[in-house]
């Protein structure tokens, strides 16, 4: 099996109900950390790692994603017009090539595992990644890229690992460690959203894979698993004692999860932070937003 990973799977055809009434009428992967969507963030992410196809499976009310990878000739001539090289380069810089993107739609929401199996055709046969947008994570080396270089080294499926505390266990799937090597791990159980007395470790799934083409063959099959939705983590787990098996890679950087207000107010805080243009002005006023909330108690 090839090892160069070039195809990877967005699944957002998720409702967004979370972030009702904004997802009434944008998906969720449009919301931005600071100015760019969810979505920029994650293709970017993909890019870094190699990928050049992008399989986007969406669904009803999702066209604006459509739009937003199209190209802007009207933006990008007013722009110019104005000599505004720097955003020009900026808004150029979020062109895809055409061709690049492929959206199929999940006609109905039965999980993440279902998401992933409509892409298959596209897939074909060989190891692809799946990335999920609301797992947003900040690192000096992207996640994906830290992934495919780990995986160039162990083949089989791979995906993304973190220690969570265990009363947020059922919020993830979660990994029964069979080796601790270091950053990786080789697994041998996965349970999806168990509830802390059955989480078999602290070393949860992060929104990032790269596997290969069985676990499709898997979804093939897959009945319904926790919460009554066809899952990619009961897929993933029965390659496991196979030739490829599957591996954990505590990666290295900060993961948000913006798919809660909680967890997406911490990355608005954060990405604000790090960029040069808002850094000095956004720290002076949470730092005397602290001082005078201090005061007051
Ligand atoms: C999905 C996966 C889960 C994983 C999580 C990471 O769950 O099913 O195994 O741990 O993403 O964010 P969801 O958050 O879609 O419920």
């Amino acid at each position: 099996m090839q090892r160069k990973v070039t195809k990877a799977v967005f699944p957002v055809a998720g409702l967004g109900t979370r972030f009702l009434p904004a997802t009434k009428s944008i998906p969720k992967e449009i919301m931005t950390l600071v100015d760019r969507p969810l979505i920029q963030y994650a293709i970017d992410e993909a890019r870094a790692a190699g990928i050049t196809e992008f399989i986007f499976v969406t669904s009803r009310g999702k066209s604006a994603l459509e739009d937003y990878f199209d190209l802007a000739p009207e933006l990008e001539a007013a722009l110019h017009s104005k000599g505004k090289t720097e955003m020009l380069e900026m808004l150029r810089d979020t062109n895809m090539e055409s061709g690049a993107i492929a959206h199929i739609r999940q006609h109905k929401a039965l999980g993440l595992g279902h998401a992933v199996w409509c892409a298959r055709r596209l897939i074909g046969n060989e190891p692809f990644a799946v990335i999920l947008t609301d797992d947003v994570i900040a690192a000096e080396t992207p996640c994906l890229q830290q992934m495919v270089e780990a995986y160039e080294e162990t083949g089989g499926n791979m995906v993304a690992a973190m220690e969570v505390a265990p009363e947020k266990a059922s919020s993830y799937g979660v990994l029964d460690v069979a080796e601790d090597l270091g950053s990786l791990v080789k697994v041998r159980g996965m349970v999806e959203k168990p509830s802390a007395e059955e989480a078999p470790s602290n070393l949860a799934v992060i929104g990032r894979y790269i596997l290969t083409p069985k676990v499709l063959d898997n979804l093939n099959n897959m009945k319904a698993g926790a919460g009554g939705e066809i899952q990619l983590t009961d897929a993933i787990a029965q390659e496991i004692g196979g030739d490829d098996g599957v591996y954990g890679l505590r990666f290295r950087g900060q993961r948000f999860d913006c798919g809660s207000k909680a967890g997406f107010l911490q990355a608005t805080v954060a990405f604000g932070l790090s960029r040069p243009d808002l850094s000095e002005e956004f720290s002076t006023y949470l730092n005397e937003l602290v001082s005078s909330q201090k005061a007051a108690q």
